[in-house]
C-alpha cells in the first residue's frame, strides 16, 4: 500500500465561536499567548500522512508512554510572519525552515513531508487567525511547528505514530526598549554540542541541557552563555543564538564579519544565513571580508587588547539580531565596543535594519517574503 503523502488540500477546518480580541502590542510577551487556531497532522508508519485540521487551539491528549515523554522525540521550528507596510500578510524564508525541520525529522526518526505543503497549511492557519498578526515595527507573529512521536510503549526504537503540530504566538520586540546589549559568560565546563551529536538539527533535546548553564552565568550576572567547543575554546554559539564578531586588522585596515562554519554542530540558523548573504551582497570586499570560520575566545581577547575587536552579536528567530557588550572569560572581562549613547555597534544596528526592512516590506529581496494574505 502506498503511504498517503501530507496533503494540504484535504484540509479539514473547524472555527472557533469564540474568536479573541487583539491584544494592545505593549502586552504581547514572548510566547505567552497564542493564536484561536492551531494546525494538527497525524502519521502512521502504516497509512502515512492523515487528513490535516485546523481547529481551536485545544490541548493535546497523549497516553503517558508516548514516545515524546522518554525518549525526547521531539522537534521544533521557528519562523515569523509578518504584516508588511503595504498591508499584507508575508512570511519570511519559510522554504528554510522546511528543509531544516525535514533535517531534524530524519535524524530522530520522524516522517518527512513536503515542504510546500506544509508551507500552504501554515498560511492556511495564518489566514484563520489573521486578525491576530500584530502590526508595527518589531511586532510579528511567532510561528512554533513542532513535530513529535506519539508512539505508546516504553520500548526504545523508530516511532510509528507521530503528531505534527502548529501553534502560533503573536510577539513583541524581544527588548521591548530597542536593543539592550547582553553580557556573556564564556562557557567551557558545558557543551552545547559536538562532532557526530546533533547540535545543527533543532531538537527540543538540544536545549533543556543548556538552562542550568544559563541560570549558572546568571547567578554571576551574565545573561547569557558564549558556547566554547574543543581544546581551542572555539567559540560555536550564544545561548540559543549563532555568533558573529567584528574584527579590523589595525594592519591593513581590513575588517572580517566572523562566524563560525556549519560542520554538523551549529544550528543553520535563517537569519545566520540572511546576514552572510546580505553582507557578501552589500559590504565593499575592498574593506571587508565575510567568513565562516572558528574563532577562539583567546583570538577574541587577543584582538580585543589590540583594539581589533569591534563588535560582537548573536542572530536569531526571536530577538533577529542581539548586540553583546561583555564576555566573562575566567578572570578577564573582555569589552565590546558599542556606540557612544547606544547599544549597539555601527554594523549590528545595519544588519538589523536591512533584515528589518525586508521583513516589514520597505525592501524586496528576492523570494525570501512569501505573502501569504493581502488585506487591502
Ligand atoms: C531563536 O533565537 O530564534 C530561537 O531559536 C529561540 C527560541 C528557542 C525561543
Amino acid at each position: 500500500m502506498t503511504l498517503a503523502p501530507l496533503d494540504a488540500s484535504k484540509v479539514k477546518i473547524t472555527t472557533t465561536e469564540h474568536p479573541s480580541e487583539p491584544k494592545p502590542n505593549d502586552q504581547l510577551v514572548f510566547g505567552r499567548s497564542f493564536t484561536d487556531h492551531m494546525l494538527t497532522v497525524e502519521w502512521t508508519a502504516e497509512k502515512g500522512w492523515d487528513v490535516p485540521e485546523i481547529k481551536p487551539y485545544q490541548n493535546l491528549s497523549l497516553d503517558p508512554s508516548a514516545f515524546v515523554f522518554h525518549y525526547a522525540f521531539e522537534l521544533f521550528e521557528g519562523m515569523k510572519a509578518y504584516r508588511t507596510v503595504d498591508n499584507k500578510i508575508t512570511m519570511f524564508r519559510p522554504d528554510m525552515n522546511m528543509k531544516r525541520m525535514n533535517k531534524s525529522a530524519a535524524r530522530i526518526c520522524l516522517p518527512a513531508f513536503d515542504s510546500e505543503q506544509l508551507i500552504t497549511l501554515i498560511a492556511k492557519l495564518i489566514q484563520q487567525d489573521k486578525y491576530l498578526v500584530p502590526e508595527g515595527n518589531g511586532y510579528s507573529l511567532y510561528i512554533r511547528p513542532t513535530m513529535i512521536g506519539t508512539t505508546v510503549g516504553l520500548g526504545v526504537s523508530a516511532p510509528d505514530k507521530a503528531l505534527l503540530y502548529v501553534i502560533c504566538s503573536p510577539v513583541g520586540p524581544y527588548y521591548k526598549t530597542g536593543f539592550k546589549a547582553v553580557k556573556l559568560e564564556a562557557t567551557d565546563y558545558a557543551t552545547r554540542a559536538w562532532p557526530g551529536g546533533c547540535g545543527d538539527k533543532k531538537l527540543g533535546a538540544n536545549y533543556s541541557p543548556c538552562v542550568l548553564p544559563q541560570l549558572q552565568a546568571a547567578s554571576r550576572g551574565y545573561h547569557q552563555n558564549l558556547w566554547l567547543f574543543g581544546p581551542e575554546n572555539n567559540i560555536t554559539e550564544v545561548g540559543t543564538m549563532n555568533a558573529f564578531f567584528v574584527f579590523k586588522d589595525t594592519e591593513t585596515g581590513k575588517k572580517e564579519l566572523v562566524t563560525a562554519p556549519l560542520d554538523g554542530t551549529i544550528l543553520e540558523g535563517v537569519t545566520r544565513d540572511s546576514i552572510l548573504t546580505l553582507a557578501r551582497e552589500r559590504l565593499d570586499p575592498a574593506e571587508w571580508t565575510i567568513s565562516e570560520r572558528y574563532c577562539s575566545i583567546s583570538e577574541v581577547a587577543e584582538k580585543s587588547k589590540k583594539g581589533e575587536l569591534l563588535e560582537a552579536f548573536g542572530s536569531g528567530t526571536a530577538a533577529i539580531v542581539s548586540p553583546i557588550k561583555e564576555i566573562g572569560w575566567k578572570t578577564e572581562h573582555i569589552n565590546v565596543p558599542i556606540t557612544a549613547g547606544e547599544q549597539t555597534g555601527p554594523l549590528t544596528k545595519q544588519v538589523a535594519q536591512w533584515i528589518s526592512q525586508i521583513q516589514y516590506g520597505e525592501v524586496e529581496h528576492g523570494n525570501w517574503s512569501r505573502v501569504i494574505t493581502d488585506l487591502n
